[in-house]
C-alpha cells in the first residue's frame, strides 16, 4: 500500500510550498493538480477559447490534448507534460492563465478528464498531492488528508511577495483576485473546494513553511496508520 498525502486549500494559503518541501522530506514525489488545471487553462487561452461563456470549445478539444507527470530519473521529482511537451510554468502562473483557470476548472467535463489521470499518480510509492479536492474525490481513502489554509490578508501578502503580478499591483487588488478565485472554487457545483470531514486543518498565519511542514509530521506520527 503506497503512502498518499493529499494537502488541499484556497488560493495562496502556501500549499505548494509546504507540499513540496514535506515531499523532500519524506523522500516523496509532488503533484500539483492546480498545474495540471492551469495546463488546460493554458491551451485554451492560446486558442482565445472564453471558458465561461464557450465551454463546449475547450470540451471538445479534450480527446485530442494529453496531459501526464513523468518521473525525471536525474531530478528525482515528477515534470508535468501537455501534448509529450514539458509545460511552461511561468506561462502558466501568469495573470491571463490564472485570469481563468477557475472557470476552466469548474467545466464538469474537464474535471472528468483530469480524474483518472490524477488517479494514477498515486499508484507512485509515496505521493503528496495537492489541490482544492484531493482529499474528498481524487483520494478520498488518502493515508493523510491536510487542509491548508490562512486568513484573506495573509494569503495576498504571500501573493504579492511571490512578485507574479505587475509592478504597483496593490494588495487590495491581489486580495480582490484571491477572493474571487476562492468564490468559484468553493461554490461550484463538482468537486468545490472544502475539507474532509477527516482532515486535518492547519491555518498558517504566523507560521513559516517550516513550521508547517513539523506540524504535519508530528500529526502523522501521533497518528499512525495500520
Ligand atoms: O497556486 P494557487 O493557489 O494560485 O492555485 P493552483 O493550485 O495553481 O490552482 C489553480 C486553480 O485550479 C484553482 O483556483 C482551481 O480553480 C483549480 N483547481 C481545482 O479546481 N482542483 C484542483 N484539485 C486543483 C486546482
Amino acid at each position: 500500500m503506497s503512502l498518499q498525502i493529499a494537502i488541499d486549500g484556497p488560493a495562496a494559503s502556501g500549499k505548494s510550498t509546504v507540499a513540496k518541501l514535506l515531499a523532500a522530506r519524506l523522500n516523496g514525489l509532488y503533484v500539483n493538480t492546480g498545474e495540471m488545471y492551469r495546463a488546460v487553462a493554458g491551451a485554451a487561452f492560446k486558442l482565445g477559447i472564453n471558458p465561461k461563456t464557450n465551454p463546449q470549445d475547450l470540451i471538445k478539444h479534450l480527446p485530442e490534448w494529453t496531459l501526464e507527470y513523468r518521473l525525471d530519473e536525474q531530478k528525482g521529482c515528477l515534470e508535468l507534460f501537455f501534448n509529450n511537451q514539458p509545460v511552461d510554468h511561468a506561462f502558466l502562473r501568469s495573470q491571463e492563465v490564472s485570469a481563468i483557470v477557475s472557470l476552466v476548472s469548474a467545466i464538469p467535463e474537464v474535471r472528468d478528464w483530469m480524474l483518472q489521470k490524477q488517479r494514477d499518480c498515486a499508484k507512485l510509492p509515496i505521493i503528496i498531492m495537492e489541490g482544492r479536492d484531493i482529499q474528498t474525490v481524487v483520494l478520498p481513502n488518502a493515508t493523510y488528508k491536510f487542509f491548508i489554509t490562512a486568513t484573506p490578508e495573509e494569503r495576498a501578502r504571500r501573493r504579492l511577495a511571490q512578485g507574479e503580478y505587475p509592478p504597483g499591483t496593490t494588495i487590495e487588488e491581489i486580495a480582490r483576485l484571491i477572493a474571487e478565485r476562492d468564490r468559484i472554487d468553493s461554490t461550484r457545483a463538482v468537486a468545490p473546494l472544502k475539507p474532509a470531514p477527516d482532515a486535518f486543518v492547519i491555518v498558517t498565519d504566523n507560521m513559516t513553511p517550516d513550521d508547517v511542514v513539523d506540524k504535519m509530521i508530528e500529526y502523522m506520527q501521533k497518528n499512525p496508520r495500520p
